[in-house]
């Protein structure tokens, strides 16, 4: 996207895409310090102009360390950008492997980072309503931030609390009262989809599509048939804390303080300890998992199909007063300064698309130590070949319209493959064709669908590519 944008800063790479625009991460051309830029068009969100004002004020409210720095924001014509902490880490997304999870230990410690981070947004009466792993980023050092406002709203001010009805949120995230129910309380709802999240980190798959009677995995577990997966894989401590969290009655189901107090929570797991048997399986890759982001459309639109009322919220002068814009600020942080508004700083010209490839391409090179910006990251969406560029993008194209995907060529290195998943969802990604030290990178990104759908269909293409896939090793050592 082309935007004006501040000098001595050039966007360097998309971090994200939604409904409301994108993420860009921005760097320093001479410090080298990174922020991530929430860019959001206001022509593409007249629905709802408030909202950017919502999130922009619940953003300068909040300091944590499980929480996205939140640096401050400008507005030019219709764009407001948003400045944030940019989480080196990735998306806790990308430490899940399909159908498998993550070892227990790990799961354990991002829950614990999680759960401090909403209980102090509910110390402060705000919910996020979109608690799910995308929306869960982790930092150079693992630390687990949460992310993205766009959604949260105050459900508790002066002390005094206000039910919620709008639904909002990610269907197989959201609690069962808020399809139901038409006052629900926030801080429940916020913790059901904790519990869905530890899950997805314990199993690598999601219970349900939807908590409600028409959805038979949900009818399964409120059965007790803990012999079927996910539940199955899954060790019998986190899985009795998983019963107290998604109870379906919220009044009777585990808060923040009972959670804190759970024996598996509470518990050491030393590294690498299997715990039970049940830790034990085979994946499976059965047709019945779940995949991870099956509706995963920003999901006030799924959800406007069990629509009963609109929450009619004003977020007014009587809020609580937002601390100041920069809330962890340090000296060292300085540039940032020039990014936020107000500090009379002048537009330079749009990104230079020089800049940005010289940056893209610093941005990967295996083990460079000129880029502090940039550290390893587990991705598991991409490889290097062996070949040139020109094969790799023929040898792509070729196998991937064999596999029945719909190629298009975007730009001169990026390919955006369509097909349908097996619930038949839209699944798209894009490849990006990264030149780097002279090897060809190919890097899958998902722009729409199901997260896991997504990492299987690219396991089956690189299968299939196989005779041009260089070792793994290198991929290792790139963001
Ligand atoms: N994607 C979306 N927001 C991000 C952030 N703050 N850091 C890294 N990646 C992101």
């Amino acid at each position: 996207m082309a935007v004006p944008f501040v000098e001595g800063w050039d966007l360097v790479q998309t971090l994200g895409e939604g409904a409301y625009g994108e993420v860009q991460l921005a760097v320093n051309r001479k410090t080298e310090e990174a922020v991530a830029v929430k860019i959001v068009d206001m022509k593409r969100a007249t629905d709802c102009p408030d909202n950017i004002k919502k999130e922009i004020c619940i953003n300068k409210m909040l300091s944590h360390l499980n929480i996205v720095k939140f640096y401050g924001h400008r507005k030019e014509g219709n764009i407001h950008y948003l400045f944030l902490e940019y989480c080196r880490g990735g998306e806790l997304f990308d430490r899940i492997e399909p159908d498998v999870g993550m070892p227990e230990q790990e799961a354990q410690k991002f829950f614990q980072q999680l759960i401090a981070g909403v209980e102090y947004l509910h110390g402060l009466g705000i919910t996020h309503r979109d608690i799910k792993p995308e929306n869960l980023l982790l930092d150079d050092k693992d630390q687990l931030k949460i992310s993205d406002f766009g959604l949260a709203t105050v459900f508790r001010h002066n002390g005094r609390e206000r039910l919620l009805n709008k639904m909002c949120g990610t269907v197989p995230y959201v609690a069962p009262e808020l399809i139901k129910t038409r006052g629900f309380h926030a801080e429940p709802v916020d913790v059901w989809s904790c519990g869905v999240v530890l899950i997805a980190m314990l199993a690598g798959e999601l219970p349900w599509d939807q908590p409600n009677d028409v959805c038979q995995e949900y009818c399964d577990w409120k059965e007790s048939k803990h012999y079927l997966t996910p539940w199955k894989k899954i060790d019998a401590a986190p899985l009795a804390l998983l019963c107290k969290i998604l109870t379906e009655n919220p009044s009777l189901r585990f808060t923040i303080p009972d959670i804190k107090k759970d024996r598996w929570f509470t518990k050491t797991i030393k590294k690498g300890m299997l715990g039970s048997i049940k830790r034990s399986f085979t994946p499976s890759g059965g047709s019945e998992t779940h995949g991870l982001f099956s509706k995963h459309v920003r999901s006030d639109m799924d959800l406007s199909l069990f629509s009963h009322s609109e929450e009619k919220v004003t977020f007014s002068s009587t809020q609580p007063e937002p601390r100041t814009a920069l809330p962890s600020w340090d000296s060292s942080s300085s540039h940032i300064d020039t990014l936020v508004q107000g500090k009379g700083i002048s537009f330079s010209q749009p990104a230079c698309p020089e800049n940005m490839l010289l940056n893209s391409q610093l941005l990967g090179t295996p083990g460079s130590s000129q880029n502090p910006w940039h550290r390893l990251v587990k991705r598991m969406t991409r490889f290097f070949t062996k070949v040139d560029a020109e094969s790799s993008y023929t040898s792509l194209k070729e196998t991937c319209e064999k596999m029945g995907y719909v190629c298009k060529k975007c730009c001169v290195n990026q390919v955006t493959l369509s097909t349908t998943d097996r619930r038949n969802n839209k699944l798209i990604f894009k490849v990006n064709l990264v030149e780097m030290e002279e090897r060809i990178l190919l890097d899958f990104r998902l722009s729409k669908g199901d997260g896991l759908e997504f990492k299987r269909h690219f396991l089956k293409i690189k299968k299939k590519l196989d005779d041009i896939v260089a070792s793994q090793k290198v991929v290792m050592s790139v963001t």
